[in-house]
């Protein structure tokens, strides 16, 4: 190497240049590093001041449950609980467990309230809706009455939809509802852990796994079947997308300022969903086409959900919807171990049939947290 450097002429002048290239790399390094140490420092200050002294400008922390150790992130939301058989009622005191954590527990099942001599019963806390297929109807149902409950005028309810104006859930005022949290009975979720979504959104289930081997059927848009050709209910004899179809024109045709997309439809795993009050009223709207035309709820929540996202997204890569992957399970599969609970804030299904011990055992832990949430009485989270 030393004999190759000194047979070259310009060895000296390559020393001063390699000096000069060095001198400059290290004054450039020196003068970026004390940029980001400023930075730094700049950021530390605004940290330190921002907790020493709650500004002004700060969140809310009455927008953002999430904030508090001692108030669960679905305070303001209706959690809407779907059971399709009347077989066990046995189970309703289970799901009331999650009372504490929810603005009201909304229980729906076809024989709910017999007595009340109404083919079709509604109010804010039950329901009798009958058909499972079509099941968001009955979702669409409670947030009319809702709407109507809080004084915003008459909501016209479909299928005999039908509850006075009560304005309270026991002393909860029904105008301080933001959200309704829809669950098939045999889905779980740990409602404290949802202290980081954003309640603003449309949540809509989804899996990663694109739906392959054991994976969950995932959230996808679609022109024609040959897209997700294996989706279970585009294979049934009621022929669904045909159904779809009908539904969108009809939607085309029938209100305005709704964007049905060319058109496209979407299906997607639903046993649980978020729908954020600002929405009520496009869900409320959309369904009614759905219902009429007796699309899935599995194909018809997906697509009423793409459609208030075309209408209300403030630019197309702003999705008002949020896809939602954690939850463990599909539509299918039944929880075997309690870690498969333990480890998931949700998930689909627990089979009360089958491992009653694990339910039980997911109810005992949101005991547990409901204690740590009441010591915590008054704190919020430290930074
Ligand atoms: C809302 O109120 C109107 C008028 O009082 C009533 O006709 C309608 O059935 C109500 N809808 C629901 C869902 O309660
Ligand atoms: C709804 O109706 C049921 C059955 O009549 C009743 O037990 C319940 O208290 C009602 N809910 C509200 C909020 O009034
Ligand atoms: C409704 O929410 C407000 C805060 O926005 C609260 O002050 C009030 O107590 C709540 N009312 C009821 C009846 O829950």
């Amino acid at each position: 190497m030393g004999s190759l450097f000194h047979r070259s002429g310009l060895h000296r002048n390559n020393i001063y240049l390699y000096v000069l290239l060095v001198t400059l790399i290290i004054v450039i390094y020196l003068q970026d590093s004390s940029n980001i140490k400023k930075q730094y420092d700049e950021v530390w200050r605004t940290w330190e001041s921002s907790t020493l002294s709650p500004s002004p400008s700060g969140p809310d922390l009455h927008n953002n449950p999430g904030e508090r150790r001692d108030v669960s992130p679905f305070k303001n939301t209706v959690a809407y609980i779907r059971l399709n058989s009347d077989a066990h009622p046995e189970r309703i005191p289970l799901l009331m467990q999650y009372e504490p954590f929810f603005h009201t527990i909304h229980i729906s099942h076809p024989n709910n309230v017999v007595d009340s001599g109404e083919q079709y019963f509604l109010n804010i806390t039950h329901d009798n809706y009958w058909s499972f297929w079509t099941g968001y109807q009955g979702v669409a149902n409670l947030m009319a009455s809702i709407l109507n409950s809080s004084s915003e005028g008459p909501i016209e309810a479909t299928h005999d939809g039908h509850s006075g104006p009560e304005g309270f859930v026991g002393d909860r005022h029904v105008q301080n509802i933001t959200g309704v949290w829809f669950m098939h009975f045999d889905a779980w979720v740990d409602p404290m852990k949802f202290f980081d979504m954003d309640f603003t959104r449309i949540w809509v289930l989804d899996s990663a796994s694109m739906g392959v081997g054991d994976g969950a059927p995932y959230y996808v848009c679609m022109k024609d079947k040959s897209r997700y050709p294996q989706w279970h209910w585009l294979q049934t004899p009621e022929d669904n997308e045909g159904r779809m179809w009908k539904a969108l024109r009809a939607i085309a045709n029938g209100i305005e300022g709704y964007d049905v997309g060319s058109p496209e439809y979407c299906t997607g795993w639903s046993d649980m969903y978020y729908i954020p009050r600002q929405y009520f009223g496009d869900f409320i709207a959309l369904s009614r086409y759905f219902t009429e035309a007796e699309v899935f709820h599995e194909m018809a929540t997906p697509t009423i959900f793409n459609i208030i996202d075309r209408r209300r997204r403030k630019t197309p890569w702003r999705s008002v919807i949020y896809r939602l992957s954690d939850c463990w399970g599909s539509c299918c599969f039944d929880v075997s171990i309690p870690e498969d609970v333990e480890w998931r804030r949700c998930g689909h299904r627990l089979n009360y049939a089958t491992s009653m011990h694990i339910a039980e055992a997911h109810f005992k832990r949101l005991d547990e947290e409901l204690k740590l949430v009441r010591a915590a009485e008054g704190t919020v989270y430290e930074k």
